[in-house]
């Protein structure tokens, strides 16, 4: 765990220091401020908290909201259903996959974007859609795609 996130890991410790019941919202914050909770981060929680990994994992494995597998910073989202896809989802999905050198389910290794195709999002009349992070944007074609993955990435 570099230093950076021990440090965003003692500050939420520290918040829920003796309150009772805190794990699952201590796990979200953590998850909040890392994006994902790592198992060194469940070693770390249980030495520290004096509760078994094990109890930790199952908390953090029930509940949907956690990610227990690294999440990027951006999350890239493009839109596969019918109405994008007769308009060019898959040239858009296939620049995308290039440009961050992933495949739809993956986290690029540095984590600062995770890429998922998603179905309709409900605004089928400006498709191709790509939503990044919670902007949506419409009518993107490949230049389009780039210029928006470029300007996230020169921002990490
Ligand atoms: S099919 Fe893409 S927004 Fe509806």
């Amino acid at each position: 765990m570099i230093d950076a996130d021990r440090k965003k890991l003692d500050n939420i410790i520290n918040k829920y220091d003796g309150k009772e019941g805190f794990l699952i919202q201590l796990l979200l914050d953590l998850q909040s401020e890392l994006h994902w909770i790592s198992k060194e981060t469940i070693r770390e929680l249980s030495l520290r908290l004096k509760i078994p990994a094990s109890q930790i994992f199952r908390v953090a494995s029930f509940y949907k909201a956690m990610n227990l597998s690294p999440v990027g910073r951006h999350k890239v989202c493009v839109c596969m259903g019918t109405a994008c896809q007769v308009r060019g989802a898959q040239r858009l999905l296939d620049t995308t996959e290039s440009k961050l050198g992933i495949k739809s389910g993956q986290t690029t290794p540095d984590n600062s974007f995770t890429l998922n195709r998603v179905n309709c999002l409900g605004c089928c009349a400006i498709g191709p859609v790509i939503v990044v992070d919670d902007d949506y944007h419409g009518r993107v074609d490949s230049k389009k795609v780039e210029k928006i993955l470029g300007r996230l990435a020169s921002d990490s």
